[in-house]
C-alpha cells in the first residue's frame, strides 16, 4: 500500500485516491450502522443483556491490533472509539425511546448516577440543579439565599418544563422536584421515573460534611432527614415507575438493575 501511494504525485491524484476511500468508508459505516441494528433486534428478540463493555474492550484491542502501520495505532483507536460511541447512541435512541429520569432525596446518587448512566448508554444528561446553577451563575446555596425557596422552585418547573418535552436524555433531578405535581406530570409525559430510595442514616453519613444542601445546612440530624423523608416517601412513591434500594449496592449494580427495567419496557411493548 506504502508504494502505490508514494507513486501518487500530484494534489489531485493524492485527493482522487481519498475521495475514492471516503466513498468505500461510507459504504462500510453504512454496512456497520445497519448491523448494529440488527444485533439491537436480536438482542431484543432473545433478551440478551443490551449493553456488554466487555465487548466493546474486545473491539478495540482486534482493530488496534490489525493497523499495520504503528505510527498510525493511536490515531485509529481514537477514530474507533467514536465509531463506538455513535453505535452506542444509536443503540440507546432506539431503546430508549423515552427519558430517564431519576428522582429521590438528597444524597441519593442521583447526579453521580446520572454521570454514569450517560457514558454507559451513550444518553445526554441534564442535571436540573446544575442546568439553574448554570444559568444563574449561582450555587444553589446562593439561589436560596438571595431569591428564596419559592423562587428556586418556579425556576425549577421551568427547567422541567424545558427539558420534559425531549426525549432518550438521563435527567437528574433536585430531591423536591416530587413536591410540585406539575413536575411529575410534565416529567411522565417522555419518561419513566426511577426512584433512588436510601435510609435517613445512609443520607445521613453520606451528607453530614456536605454544605451544599441549603434544606439541611442549618440542620443536619438522622432525625430531621428521617422527618423529611416521611413527608415526601408518598409523592416520591406516587410518581416512581420503578423503585431501587440503593442502601447496600453500588453504582455498577444500581446502573444493572435500571437497565434490566429498560430491558423489560422492551418486553412489555
Ligand atoms: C432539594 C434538593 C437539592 C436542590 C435543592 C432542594 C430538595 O438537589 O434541588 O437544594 O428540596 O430536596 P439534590 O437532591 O440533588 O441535592
Amino acid at each position: 500500500m506504502q508504494k502505490e501511494i508514494q507513486q501518487i504525485t500530484t494534489l489531485e491524484g493524492a485527493r482522487e485516491q481519498i475521495d475514492k476511500v471516503d466513498s468505500a468508508v461510507v459504504e462500510l459505516l453504512e454496512k456497520r450502522l445497519r448491523l448494529v441494528e440488527r444485533v439491537i433486534d436480536i438482542k431484543k428478540r432473545d433478551q440478551l443483556p443490551i449493553y456488554q463493555p466487555h465487548r466493546e474492550l474486545e473491539i478495540l484491542e482486534r482493530i488496534t491490533n490489525r493497523v499495520e502501520n504503528d505510527t498510525y495505532a493511536q490515531t485509529i483507536k481514537e477514530i474507533y472509539i467514536e465509531i463506538m460511541k455513535s453505535c452506542k447512541r444509536l443503540q440507546s435512541r432506539y431503546l430508549v425511546p423515552y427519558n430517564i429520569v431519576l428522582v429521590g432525596f438528597m444524597g441519593a446518587g442521583k447526579s453521580s448516577l446520572g454521570k454514569y448512566l450517560s457514558g454507559l448508554m451513550e444518553m445526554p444528561l441534564v442535571d436540573i440543579d446544575e442546568l439553574l446553577s448554570e444559568r444563574m451563575k449561582m450555587s444553589i446555596n446562593q439561589i436560596f439565599d438571595v431569591y428564596g425557596e419559592s423562587f428556586f422552585r418556579k425556576m425549577e418547573t421551568h427547567a422541567v418544563y424545558e427539558t420534559s418535552y425531549r426525549k432518550n436524555l438521563i435527567i437528574s433531578c433536585g430531591g423536591g422536584v416530587v413536591l410540585n405535581p406539575e413536575n411529575i406530570s410534565l416529567l411522565k409525559q417522555n419518561g419513566k421515573i426511577i426512584w433512588l430510595k436510601a435510609d435517613a442514616e445512609t443520607l445521613y453519613n453520606r451528607l453530614h460534611t456536605d454544605e451544599t444542601r441549603p434544606l439541611l445546612k442549618n440542620n443536619l440530624s438522622v432525625s430531621h432527614i428521617d422527618n423529611l423523608l416521611s413527608e415526601r416517601a408518598e409523592r416520591y412513591a406516587g410518581a416512581a415507575d420503578f423503585e431501587i434500594d440503593t442502601d447496600h449496592l453500588s453504582i455498577e449494580e444500581i446502573g444493572q438493575q435500571i437497565i434490566d427495567f429498560i430491558a423489560a419496557q422492551n418486553l412489555e411493548k
